[in-house]
């Protein structure tokens, strides 16, 4: 991995690395094993971001569960939030089923916020969230996260799944922008 990477106008730096990121996964997975060995989970990945992380750990998942897909938009190319959540379904049927949401990272909460809103609606049985990064000192709403990979400082952050205007996304590590 590169310790310093250029993503348009802005210069970021290595943070978190693969392996470190690898093993935390490795670590929610036991943990979302052992809480789910009696149920049948349905992971409702929420895209784009939460892509490369949902995909390491339902590698690592070995009770029997579903997959379904939502996308959330509340970033336009800036670097921060726009206020407003965009969310489109593929699939609505979430009535009695016990979802794990999978995200990339809580920031303000907004769009996690909307989501948890939006799912109640159909009834599920539980919800709970798994997020790869949550930013304590930004959110603002009261978003319970129950895996959570890693906290971070109110810092922007590109790679494993996170981008910075659409751009970054596949990069195995995570960066944060230089300041
Ligand atoms: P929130 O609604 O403020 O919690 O923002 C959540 C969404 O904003 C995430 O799902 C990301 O798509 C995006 N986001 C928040 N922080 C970052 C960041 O540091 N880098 C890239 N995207 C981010
Ligand atoms: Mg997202």
């Amino acid at each position: 991995m590169k310790n310093q990477i250029k993503i348009l106008d802005k210069e970021f730096i290595l943070f978190i690395e693969e392996e470190k990121i690898q093993n935390r996964v490795t670590q929610l997975a036991e943990q979302i094993n052992n809480d789910y060995k009696d149920k049948v989970p349905t992971f409702l990945i929420v895209l784009k971001g939460a892509l490369l992380f949902a995909a390491d750990l339902l590698k690592r998942i070995k009770v029997r569960c579903k997959v379904e897909l939502i996308s959330a938009k509340s970033y336009g190319n800036e670097m921060e939030s726009s206020g407003t959540v965009k969310l489109k379904h593929l699939e609505s049927n979430f009535k009695n089923k016990d979802i794990i949401i999978i995200e990339d990272v809580i920031d303000t909460g907004l769009t996690m916020k909307t989501l948890l809103d939006d799912i109640n609606k159909y009834e599920p049985n539980s919800i709970e969230v798994a997020a790869i990064l949550t930013k304590p000192n930004a959110i603002k709403t009261d978003v319970n996260i129950k895996y959570v990979g890693f906290e971070i400082d109110n810092l922007f952050v590109v790679g494993y799944g996170l981008d910075y205007a659409e751009f970054g996304r596949e990069l195995p590590d995570i960066y944060v922008l230089k300041v």
